[in-house]
């Protein structure tokens, strides 16, 4: 009995601490967004001069990184609007986290994306994330199927 509660004990503090401390994002939540002003937003500031998205194409914009990183599309988690909203003012936040691929960081290993905190209106990036968050489309999780083995 003693042996489980001191397994559970440090578990349950570890969980609680996980969820429920100051920096959980419990009970965050944007208003409302307009997904037709958000697609202006992701043209006028030029996302796509790093980032491609199906069915939206800009030709006046230059290609600023070596490999464009595609916004939308298949994914097998979805993109909450908490982890659109921290892509765009925190971009580095998923980086750090080890995320980290080849040609999208410079040598500090920060994130190649503009910061656009001091710019964008908070009705723009609550726009922009109500336009962003349908492109993604769930896709269900395809297990390996291992074959059965027998000694
Ligand atoms: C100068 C290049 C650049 C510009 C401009 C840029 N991004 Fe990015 N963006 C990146 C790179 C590189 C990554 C991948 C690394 C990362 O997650 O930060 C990224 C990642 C993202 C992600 C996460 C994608 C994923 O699959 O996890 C989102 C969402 C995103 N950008 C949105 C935007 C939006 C919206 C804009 C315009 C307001 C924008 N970006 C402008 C370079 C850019």
């Amino acid at each position: 009995m003693k042996i489980i509660l001191l397994i559970l004990l440090p578990i349950s503090v570890l969980l609680t601490a996980c969820s429920e401390g100051p920096e959980s994002p419990r009970g965050f939540s944007l208003p409302e967004g307009n997904a037709e002003a958000g697609k202006a937003v992701l043209i006028s500031y030029q996302c796509l001069a790093c980032h491609t998205l199906q069915g939206v194409s800009d030709n006046d914009v230059e290609q600023h990184v070596p490999q464009k990183v595609p916004l939308g599309g298949d994914v097998s988690t979805i993109k909450t609007y908490g982890e659109l909203v921290t892509s765009v003012i925190n971009p580095s936040h998923k980086i750090a986290r080890g995320f980290m691929r080849e040609g999208f960081t410079d040598d500090t290993g920060q994130s190649l994306m503009r910061n656009y905190n001091d710019v964008m209106t908070v009705n723009e990036l609550i726009d922009l994330v109500a336009f962003l968050q349908p492109q993604y489309n769930l896709k269900p999780f395809n297990r390996t199927n291992y074959p059965q083995y027998f000694p």
